[in-house]
Order: structure tokens, then C-alpha cells, then sequence
């Protein structure tokens, strides 16, 4: 059993007040294994977003702990908050978030040159040909389709040797093939170099590419599988239609 790589403790996550107020978060505790691949799997609204933000460093929580490795982010200020995003963590959005101006090669090591860190040729080489973009390298990601434009934002958030990527609906905007390609990439990514990812999403065939997916309903955490397959994460997703948020020998 391997420390995580991250987890929220209690997490609770209040938007808003009074009348507005939205418990977003509503007492999560959640581990992310060092080396795993974790989906996060829930209906719109339950809360998936606000705890990737939250476990990420990108929010605060109003109650409860989040932790990368073993630094709580509450204890950090904003400096440090920053450096450990950078230097720790990576991330992968539905829209890409590539810059236009910069080439592919410029994209990937974009986090590395902010950080004045010095890019090592040989896993620069080795990510790019993870994600096959060798021959892509100057274009820029205008000239990319949406599949490929997906994979650079992936090498970029692997560049930095982060201790853990997290990726919100990383395959929302592509067709079924190139979400298919970065669904392989992340596992491999995973498999090959005992990353971490985390990755948020609505698709039980994207679920089923991770070693564990678990399912929030109304900002708890409701169940948890490992060894998912697209059939019984869909199932699963059933019973919430049906009302049915826990099921014995579910998570509490
Ligand atoms: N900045 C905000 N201000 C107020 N309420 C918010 C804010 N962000 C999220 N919420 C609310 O918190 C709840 C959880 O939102 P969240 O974005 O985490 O859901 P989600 O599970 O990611 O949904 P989706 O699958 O639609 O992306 C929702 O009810 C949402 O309206
Ligand atoms: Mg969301």
C-alpha cells in the first residue's frame, strides 16, 4: 500500500449563502493512490469539479483538508500555493487551453520554461513520442485536430514530472477515436511511469480505462469500484437516475 499521492479529508465545500448557499462538497474523504489511475464519476452538479479544484489547489475548502503528498494546502500561502501547482501538480481541461502563438514543442514546455527549469532532453523526447507528436513538434495547435491538440495538453501536464495529473472531462470535445487515443495515453502514462491521474468524467467507457472510479451523488462520495468495466460503471450510473445513491457494501 503506497502513501497517496493526494486526498481531501472532510472536505466540505460551501458556495454562496443564505437562500444561494450550495454545499458543493458535502463531507468527502478520498484517497488518490500514488501510481493509479482514478476516474471520478457522478451526475451533473455533484460535485466533481469542486473536488478536483479543491484537491488541486485551484479552490479552498470551507471545511476539512486537502493534501498533496504530505503538504496540506491550507498551509500554504499563495506563493507557495502557486510553486506547488507548478511544480507538483498537473492539469488537463476539456478545452485544451493551449496557447495559439506558441508551437506544440513551446506548449509542452511551457511549465518547465515559466519555471526556469531546464527541459531534459531525453524525457522531452520520450513524452513526445508517448504521445506521438514527433512530426507535429512545429506546427501550431491551430493546425492540430482536436485529438491531437488533447495530447499536447497531456505531455504539457506530464512535463514537469508533476506527483499527480488531474484532468476534468479531458475527452468531452473529441469524437470517440481521439478520446480513445488519450484514454490510452493516460493509462499507459500511468502503467509505463507510475504516474497519478485523476481524471473526472461522464463517459463509462473513459471510466473504464482506470484502475478505480468513484462515483459522487449531492457532494458525498457514494460508492467506489475498482477493476471498472464501461458495463458496470453504466449500471451504476443507473441506479442514480433511479434515486438508489448507496448500495450495500458501497463506500459509506
Ligand atoms: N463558483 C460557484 N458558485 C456557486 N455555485 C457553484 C460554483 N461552482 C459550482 N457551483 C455549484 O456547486 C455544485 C457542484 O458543481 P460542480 O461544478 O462541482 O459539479 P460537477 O459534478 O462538476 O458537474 P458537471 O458534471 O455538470 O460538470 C453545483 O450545484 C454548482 O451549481
Ligand atoms: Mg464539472
Amino acid at each position: 500500500m503506497t502513501a497517496p499521492a493526494a486526498r481531501v479529508v472532510d472536505a466540505v465545500k460551501v458556495y454562496g449563502r443564505g437562500d444561494t448557499e450550495v454545499r458543493a462538497l458535502d463531507g468527502v474523504s478520498v484517497d488518490f493512490p500514488a501510481g493509479r489511475f482514478t476516474a471520478v464519476m457522478g451526475p451533473s452538479g455533484s460535485g466533481k469539479s469542486t473536488l478536483m479544484h479543491c484537491a488541486a489547489g485551484l479552490d479552498t475548502l470551507t471545511s476539512g483538508a486537502a493534501l498533496v503528498g504530505d503538504t496540506d494546502l491550507s498551509t500554504l500561502d499563495d506563493r507557495r500555493l502557486t510553486l506547488l501547482r507548478r511544480d507538483r501538480i498537473g492539469f488537463v481541461f476539456q478545452a485544451f487551453n493551449l496557447l495559439p502563438t506558441l508551437t506544440v514543442a513551446e506548449n509542452i514546455t511551457l511549465p518547465l520554461d515559466l519555471a526556469g527549469r531546464t527541459v531534459d532532453r531525453r524525457r522531452f523526447d520520450r513524452l513526445v513520442d508517448t504521445v506521438g507528436l514527433r512530426d507535429r513538434l512545429h506546427h501550431r495547435p491551430s493546425e492540430l485536430s482536436g485529438g491531437q491538440q488533447q495530447r499536447v495538453a497531456v505531455a504539457r501536464a506530464f512535463a514537469g514530472d508533476p506527483d499527480v495529473v488531474f484532468a476534468d472531462e479531458p475527452t468531452g470535445n473529441l469524437d470517440s477515436r481521439s478520446g480513445e487515443e488519450v484514454l490510452r495515453l493516460l493509462g499507459r502514462t500511468v502503467r509505463d511511469t507510475g504516474r497519478t491521474v485523476v481524471m473526472v468524467t461522464h463517459d463509462p467507457v473513459a471510466a473504464a480505462h482506470a484502475d478505480e472510479v468513484i462515483f459522487l451523488a449531492d457532494g458525498r462520495l457514494v460508492d467506489r469500484m475498482t477493476g471498472p468495466t464501461a458495463d458496470l460503471v453504466l449500471d451504476r450510473m443507473k441506479a442514480f437516475d433511479t434515486g438508489i445513491t448507496t448500495v450495500p457494501g458501497g463506500a459509506p
